[in-house]
Parts: structure tokens; C-alpha cells; sequence
């Protein structure tokens, strides 16, 4: 076994070596000529005005966020925050939003966003939502792309690292998540190196075909593993889900070496349905576990937080039947169904081949018992008798597979810096094309689907190095678009993206492009603090709070003369964009404030908290260039000192006034 690791490693060192030697040949220019044919630019170009085929929605890595670009131009369309907060906006920073952020270790205002996954109607993506995972402290998102806004997002308790996460059953029942590192369940202080006897992994299922209503459904005990990656069975193996795992050395040091030590880990096939059963049956556990769930309401547009405290935890050893594991080299990453749902390919990282499992030998071998031993409760089936074939020589590295839909795979090779294309069935390399470098994920428009929309294929490079312009030691990581319509794969273009684009979906824009919401109707609007007309706005003071509530519309803001707050005061600015048309919005910022500005959606209400810290005026105006006297868009707030005499005033409407004298009153 040391040889074998020893082996890849060299393995490893020659192919940096090639890596080397391609540098060197990019940076002697003249790369463009030869890698793209000529009519590359015009099957890129879209007319100014025309619309791009396909939305693609690029996870932001460690940027938190997803950004979606259009193909074939590579436009940058917009950037949704999911994990981080977004200044831009205010995402995470206003007190509608805020909540979305909210964990059981409270606050977390950043993460790690790293496989987008569309939802799918019978396996294939239907544009309703975008899941994205949180892969430091566990948890899965659900965007609207009606609204492209995040509007849900769990937290997946028991779990460290939620990395195989958040692959969808072809109907959305589930999103899953499975945690790359394995924990002491329940986390509690134990020492480092009692690893195999204490720590374990889960794989848990999420229901998410109901928004809003995102919950733990059932997770499953594994052993102490590391899990990588999933995808969901279909057509055949629909009720079946796939797993990677690697560490099943279960090392917890130097994993670089200690973790590389077998020849073979694991896949490990799920049984869902058997899974339900077992949960109907009782034969899950409730385990005392704390989590949060926050959802935006549909018309206040307020993010709500609620805590769970208990999940259902299946134990393979009194659920038979719910997981098998299929030996796979070696050190396995991506793990792919193809649109047939009968061959499972993954992706061992060391491994000199692409192995390939058959579901239906794998029935079989289910059914002959063709184990090979017992791993606490889970049969491990004999290699040979689940295997459909191997690809030969692929290159060096292969980690992520997807499809064509025409009976074709596509991995990427990590270590060589290539895709390759080969055949299902014969397993035989039909072609293969440089990436510049170091792919990790590929994406086909639903290439992971039943229904491929093989046309294009996006590479994502995590190292660009001599690709663009210099921009200082960190360089933006690249997307590669090739055409995939004929025999031979064609490079058409590269473009820089925003984070780490880890993952990527794409499908045609045609499904979404006019199911987008125009504006928020106002009529509708149950924020408590909405203000839907110039003459409701108005300042209230409850002690030491002072509630604004005002209108933004094209091109002014009412009030936009405020006095009577004091030092010690804090303010809630309530601004309401009062507009009910497409793409005009308003933003508000206040001189010295404490956290970003608002971006008002029309028809929307959000809160900016000011605390002032000394006497003065402050101006506060628009931030989004909204019209022709955008300019004029702006306002005054008074502060006095602590225990001043100055009146509460807000220039708006007599109502207002009265509304002032009513609060007085109130004092
Ligand atoms: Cu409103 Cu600029």
C-alpha cells in the first residue's frame, strides 16, 4: 500500500512537471491562435440587445455568494448573496435581512458557497429554485429565481464541513448534505486521537419541495469517514442516492499521506425509500440537536429565524438494507449519475482509471449477497461484481463527470489540466482538450440531469495564472466555455469570475426569462413599518428608539427634514420605495453610518439601524442613479445632545404631524 501511495505521488510530481512545461508554452503567446478556430468569436458574440442563451449561476467559493453569468457571451449577469453579507445591497446588514444569517453560533456573516444545484421536476432542472450549500458551518440555501434573492436557508446540524451538498432527488423531495468531516456525535470534548472510536459522519436529507418549510427529514449514522460528494439515482435507480467517502483509513492527522493509504474507499449507496420506511417504522432515534431555519415571509419581505431541537437519526445496524458501500479507487471526489440512471461514475483523485458501477449489477449483487465484509452494518459488495467497466489511461487527477445526453461523459482531470470525452458503454477516450488550470468542476446546461442540453461545457480553473491581464499576486479564477456540439470539443472563450467558481448550473434562459417579478406590489406589502403613501411617513420616539418611516420615489425622500434625536438614540430608518415599476430602485445611506447602505426594490420596505455618535446634521441621500435629479435625491437629519429640548419633527404631511403629536402624547 505504501508503494501504491508512493506511485501516485510520483505520479503526481511528474504531471506538475507537465503543468510546468504548459505554463511555459502559454506564456510564449500566440496561445489564442492555436487554441481556438476562427470562427470562435462569433459563435461567443451576443448583439448588444440580444439576449444570451443560457443562464449559468457560478457558485462564489469562498465569496459566499452565486454569481450568474450568461453563456455563450460570459456576461456577468448579477451576483446573489447567499452566505456573505453583501454591502452592495445591504443583504445581511438591513433588519429584514439579518435573520438569514442567524445560526446556532449565532451571527455568521460570511461562508463558503460551493455546488449550486437546480431544482428539477422528474430529473430534470424546471428553473423554480437554485440550492446552494454552506460547506464551513453546514448549511443549504434556496433562491428564488423569480427574484434571483435568497430566500431560505437551513442549517444542517451534526455535520462539519457540509461539502456533498445540496444534490437534489429528480423531484425535489430531498436536497442532501453529508459531512465532510466526521465529528464526535454529539459534539462533545474528547481527545483528537480517539478519532476511530469516537467520531462519525451523517448524511442527512432535507425536505425542499415546500418553501418556506425546509426541514430535517432524517439523517443517517455513518462511520468516521471523510464524504465528498453526491448525486441522486434516476429513471431505475430513482430512490437511490451516491455518495463518495475517502478516509477510510480514518486518520485524523497528515491526511495528505495517511488518508491516500488504501487502494480502495467508498461510494456508498443510499436507499431513501428504505430509509422512509425505517422512519415510519420507528426505527429512527430522535436525537436532541439544535438548529436554525430562517425564511423570508412572503409579503412583510421580514427574514424569521426559528430554532429545532431534534432531529431523526437512522443507525444502519437497525435499518438493514438503507446503505451499501461500492469499493472505488482510490480517494474518490465526484460521484456522477449518468442520464439513464444506470451507470454511477466517480472520480477517485489517485486513481489511474475512471471506475464506473452498474446499478443493475449491483442489484444483483445486493440480491447474491456479493459482499466482501460488513463495515458497522453496511455490506461492502465485492468490486468486481458491481463494476460496469473502467476507463483506461484518462489522464492524471479525474474528479467530476457530466453528460451529453448523446451517450456521451466528460471529466475533468484535475492534475493534467484537460477534459476528456469518452463513450458510455465502450468506455473508450474519444477526445480530449487543455484547460488552463487545473479544472475542477465541469457543468453542462442539466449535465447531471436526465435531460442534458449538450451543447456547451464550462471548465472551471482554479488557476489562471498568464491568462489575463496581471492584476497582483491573487488573480481572478477562470471559466472556460467549449463547444460540445460536434465529434471534437472546441475552445470558444474564457472569462474571470468572482470567488471560486466551484460549481456551476446551467439551463436554457427561455425556462426562467419570463417568469421574473417586475416589482413587489406595494398594495401587498405587510412590512409593520411600511409607509405606502407620501403623507404616512413620520418619526416616533419609544424611549430612546426613534422609528423613521419614510417613502424613497423618483426623485426625493418624505420626510427628508428630521430633528429632535439625541446621542445616546438609536434610529431605525424604515424606507419604503413607494415606485411600482421594472428596475427602478432606490438606495439610502446616512453620513457616519454604522453599516451599508439600503438598495430598495420597488414596492419594498427596508431598515437601515443608525446609532449616531455626536451632534450635528447629517445629510442622507440616494445611492442608485434613479433619474435625471438623482442628484436632488437627498435629505437632513438633526441630532442634539442627550436631553435636549429640541421637538421631534419630520416635515412630511398634517397626518404625519398629528402622527408626532399622538407619539408625544405617548411619552
Ligand atoms: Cu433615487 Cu437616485
Amino acid at each position: 500500500m505504501k508503494t501504491s501511495f508512493k506511485r501516485s505521488a510520483m505520479l503526481a510530481v511528474a504531471s506538475i512537471g507537465a503543468i510546468g512545461i504548459l505554463y511555459a508554452c502559454a506564456t510564449k503567446g500566440a496561445t489564442t491562435q492555436s487554441l481556438v478556430s476562427g470562427d470562435a468569436a462569433s459563435r461567443v458574440y451576443v448583439a448588444p440587445g440580444s439576449y444570451d442563451e443560457f443562464y449559468t449561476f457560478m457558485s462564489g467559493g469562498y465569496s459566499g455568494q452565486v454569481s450568474v453569468y450568461g453563456l455563450p457571451s460570459g456576461r456577468l449577469l448579477k451576483l446573489i448573496p447567499v452566505f456573505s453579507q453583501f454591502p452592495e445591497d445591504g443583504y445581511g446588514y438591513n433588519e429584514e435581512t439579518k435573520p438569514m444569517l442567524q445560526t446556532t453560533y449565532g451571527f455568521l456573516p460570511w461562508d463558503d458557497s460551493h455546488h449550486p444545484e437546480l431544482s428539477q421536476t422528474d430529473g430534470v432542472p424546471d428553473g423554480r429554485w437554485l440550492f446552494i450549500n454552506a460547506n464551513n458551518t453546514p448549511r443549504i440555501a434556496r433562491i428564488d429565481l423569480t427574484r434571483f434573492e435568497t430566500d431560505e436557508i437551513i442549517q444542517i446540524p451534526n455535520s462539519a464541513g457540509g461539502h456533498a451538498s445540496p444534490f437534489t432527488t429528480p423531484n425535489s423531495k430531498y436536497v442532501v448534505s453529508a459531512t465532510r468531516f466526521s465529528v464526535p456525535i454529539p459534539n462533545t470534548d474528547v481527545p483528537i486521537d480517539s478519532y476511530k472510536k469516537n467520531f462519525k459522519g451523517t448524511l442527512s436529507f432535507i425536505t425542499a419541495d415546500q418553501p418556506g418549510k425546509m426541514d430535517i427529514a432524517f439523517q443517517i449514522l455513518m462511520p468516521g469517514y471523510n464524504y465528498d460528494l453526491g448525486h441522486a439515482g434516476k429513471g431505475p435507480s430513482d430512490g437511490w442516492f451516491f455518495f463518495t467517502s475517502y478516509n477510510s483509513e480514518q486518520s485524523n492527522t497528515k491526511l495528505e499521506e495517511n488518508a491516500s493509504q488504501n487502494d480502495k474507499d467508498f461510494v456508498a449507496a443510499v436507499n431513501y425509500k428504505r430509509a422512509e420506511e425505517c422512519v415510519t417504522q420507528g426505527k429512527a432515534a430522535s436525537r436532541p440537536s439544535d438548529y436554525m431555519h430562517n425564511w423570508i415571509d412572503s409579503t412583510s419581505r421580514i427574514a424569521k429565524s426559528e430554532k429545532k431541537t431534534s432531529v431523526k437519526m437512522i443507525d444502519p445496524q437497525s435499518c438493514p438494507g438503507i446503505v451499501y458501500y461500492l469499493p472505488t479507487p482510490k480517494s474518490p471526489h465526484g460521484v456522477d449519475v449518468d442520464p439513464t440512471g444506470e451507470y454511477i461514475v466517480a472520480g477517485g483523485k489517485l486513481a489511474t482509471v475512471i471506475p464506473v458501477h452498474s446499478f443493475t449489477k449491483m442489484q444483483k449483487a445486493i440480491a447474491d449477497k456479493a459482499f466482501e465484509k460488513e463495515i458497522d452494518g453496511i455490506p461492502v459488495l465485492k468490486y468486481d461484481a458491481v463494476m460496469a467497466g473502467e476507463v483506461q489511461k484518462p489522464g492524471l487527477g479525474p474528479l467530476h463527470t457530466e453528460f451529453d445526453g448523446k451517450g456521451y461523459a466528460y471529466t475533468s482531470m484535475f492534475i493534467s489540466s484537460e477534459v476528456v470525452k469518452w463513450k458510455l458503454g465502450t468506455w473508450e477516450v474519444v477526445d480530449r482538450i487543455p484547460v488552463y488550470y487545473s479544472i475542477g468542476h465541469l457543468m453542462i446546461p442539466g449535465g447531471d440531469s436526465k435531460k442534458p442540453w449538450g451543447k456547451y461545457l464550462v471548465a472551471m480553473n482554479k488557476i489562471t495564472k498568464d491568462r489575463y491581464l496581471p492584476t497582483g499576486p491573487e488573480m481572478a479564477q477562470s471559466a472556460q466555455l467549449i463547444d460540445i456540439s460536434g465529434d471534437k470539443m472546441k475552445m470558444l472563450l474564457d472569462f474571470p469570475t468572482i470567488g471560486e467558481p466551484h460549481y456551476a448550473q446551467g439551463l436554457p434562459a427561455s425556462i426562467i426569462k419570463d417568469k421574473q417579478l417586475k416589482y413587489h406590489k406595494l398594495a401587498e406589502n405587510t412590512n409593520p413599518w411600511v409607509t405606502k403613501s407620501e403623507n404616512d411617513g413620520g418619526i416616533t420616539r419609544t424611549g430612546k428608539r426613534v422609528d423613521i418611516k419614510m417613502i424613497a420615489i423618483r426623485s426625493h425622500f418624505a420626510p427628508d427634514n428630521l430633528e429632535g434625536v439625541q446621542v445616546g438614540d438609536t434610529v431605525y430608518f424604515h424606507v419604503t420605495n413607494i415606485e411600482q415599476d421594472w428596475d427602478i430602485l432606490h438606495g439610502f445611506a446616512v453620513l457616519g453610518a454604522n453599516t451599508p447602505e439600503l438598495i430598495l426594490a420597488p414596492g419594498e420596505t427596508r431598515t437601515l439601524k443608525w446609532i449616531p455618535k455626536g451632534p450635528g446634521v447629517y445629510p442622507f441621500y440616494c445611492t442608485d442613479f434613479c433619474s435625471a435629479l438623482h442628484q436632488e435625491m437627498q435629505g437632513y437629519i438633526r441630532v442634539s445632545p442627550a436631553g435636549s429640548s429640541v421637538k421631534l419633527m419630520a416635515n412630511v404631511s398634517k397626518k404625519s404631524q398629528a402622527q408626532i403629536g399622538d407619539a408625544k402624547k405617548g411619552q
